[in-house]
C-alpha cells in the first residue's frame, strides 16, 4: 500500500524571535489559523489514507504535536514516533519506516517535510499520483522546483532524459552549493530545487541504505534484537540527502506543477504574505503609521511603528527582532550570537 512519513523534527532558528528550541516554524500558527503541521497534515491526508500517514518528531515536541494533530485529525495521536534526540532526517526517516515495513515491506512511501507550505492541492496531488507510479517502477522520486532565485540554503537537481508525463531521471545532485555556484545551475536552466519531498518503495530505499550508509544499516537490522530507540544516541547526524540521495543512480524527478514554498525566512513570509496597498504585511496588534513595504508582526502586545521603509520588525512576549528587509538572513548571525552567550 501507499504510506506517508512526515518529517516534524528539527530545531527551528530561522525565524527567530517567534521559533524557538521549543517551538520550532512547523509548530506555528504564521497567522493561517492552523500551524505548517496542521496544513502539511491534512494536505498529506488528501493523497494517503490518514491511517496510513506517521509523523516523527523529536521527543522534546512529542506532546505538542500530538495535541497540533489531534485537532485536525481525531485518531492522529496514535501514529506520532519520538526519537529520543535529533540525529537529522536519515535516522528520523529509518525510525518512521519500522512501523510501514512490519505492515508491507514494499510500501511506497512517501517522504514530507512538516514545514513547507503549498496552495495548489489538484496539481500536487496529480504530481503524486505520478511520483507513486514510478516509484512502484523501483524509482526513488524527487520533486523538482523551478528556482526562481540562487538560493544556497537548498538542493539542486540536475534534470536528465524524459521519462514521460512530467518526469524525468535525475542527471545529478548538488546539496546546498555556494552562491556563485547556484548562479551558475539557475542560469543554466536546468537545475532545479529539490522540494525535500521523496517518494520510493521502501525495499528499494533500504537497498540504497544498506549500500551507501552501511553504519546505520547495520542499526537497523539489529532491531529484532533491541530497539531503534535504544542506539539512536550512538548513529551519526546525517541527512538522507548527503547520506543517501546524492550516492543513488535511480533517481527520478517530477517537475512540479505546484507552487511550494520552504518558508524558511522572514524575507520569504514578507515575500509572500498579503500586502496592504503600502506594501506592507502586518500581524497581530499592530499600529502602521505612513510606513511602507515591511513586514510587522506583533505577538500578545501592541507594536506602533512609523515612517518606518523596507524593514522588518518583530515583537515576541520577550524578545524583538528588526532589521532591513535585504538583511533577514542576518537572524541566524543573531541566534549564533545569543546561543554562543548562553
Ligand atoms: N523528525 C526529525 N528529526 N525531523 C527532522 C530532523 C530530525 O532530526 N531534522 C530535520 N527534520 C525535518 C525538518 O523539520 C524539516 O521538516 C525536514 O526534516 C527537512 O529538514 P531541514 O533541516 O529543514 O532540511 P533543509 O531545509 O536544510 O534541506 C532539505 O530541504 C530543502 C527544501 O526545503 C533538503 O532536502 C534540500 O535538498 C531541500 O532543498
Ligand atoms: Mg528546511
Amino acid at each position: 500500500g501507499r504510506y506517508a512519513l512526515i518529517l516534524a523534527g528539527g530545531s527551528g532558528t530561522r525565524l527567530w524571535p517567534l521559533s524557538r528550541t521549543l517551538l520550532p516554524k512547523q509548530l506555528l500558527d504564521l497567522g493561517e489559523g492552523e500551524t505548517l503541521l496542521q496544513s502539511t497534515a491534512l494536505r498529506v491526508c488528501e493523497s494517503f489514507a490518514p491511517d496510513h500517514v506517521f509523523v516523527i518528531t523529536n521527543e522534546e515536541h512529542r506532546f505538542e504535536v500530538r495535541t497540533q494533530l489531534q485537532a485536525v485529525l481525531p485518531d492522529a495521536g496514535t501514529r506520532v514516533l519520538a526519537e529520543p534526540m535529533g540525529k537529522n532526517t536519515l535516522p528520523a526517516i529509518m525510525l518512521g519506516l519500522e512501523p510501514i515495513v512490519a505492515a508491507d515491506p514494499k510500501a511506497v512511501v512517501g517522504v514530507f517535510p512538516a514545514d513547507h507550505r503549498i496552495r495548489d492541492h489538484a496539481s500536487l496531488q496529480a504530481a503524486m499520483d505520478r511520483a507513486a507510479a514510478l516509484a512502484g517502477e523501483g524509482w526513488f522520486v524527487t520533486f523538482g522546483i523551478p528556482p526562481h532565485a540562487p538560493e544556497t540554503g537548498y538542493g539542486y537537481i540536475h534534470r536528465g532524459e524524459p521519462l514521460g508525463q512530467g518526469a524525468h531521471k535525475v542527471a545529478g545532485f548538488t546539496e546546498k552549493p555556494d552562491l556563485p555556484t547556484a548562479e551558475k545551475l539557475v542560469a543554466g536552466g536546468e537545475h532545479f530545487w529539490n522540494s525535500g519531498m521523496f517518494v520510493f518503495r521502501a525495499d528499494v530505499f533500504l537497498a540504497a541504505v544498506a549500500a551507501h550508509a552501511p553504519e546505520i544499516y547495520a542499526w537497523w537490522e539489529g532491531r529484532d534484537d533491541s530497539p531503534l530507540t535504544a542506539g539512536y544516541a550512538g548513529l551519526p547526524d546525517i541527512s538522507v540527502d548527503y547520506g543517501v540521495v546524492e550516492k543513488m543512480d535511480n533517481i527520478a524527478m517530477v517537475e512540479a506543477p505546484f507552487d511550494w514554498d520552504d518558508l524558511g525566512s522572514w524575507e520569504a513570509l514578507y515575500r509572500l504574505g498579503k500586502k496592504d496597498g503600502t506594501g506592507c504585511v502586518t500581524k497581530g496588534q499592530v499600529l502602521a503609521l505612513d510606513c511602507s513595504d515591511s513586514l510587522f508582526f506583533s505577538q500578545g502586545s501592541s507594536l506602533a511603528v512609523a515612517g518606518v521603509k523596507d524593514m522588518i520588525v518583530i515583537q515576541t512576549r520577550d524578545a524583538t527582532l528588526v532589521c532591513p528587509v535585504s538583511e533577514a538572513q542576518r537572524v541566524k548571525d543573531v541566534v549564533g550570537r545569543l546561543k554562543s552567550q548562553g
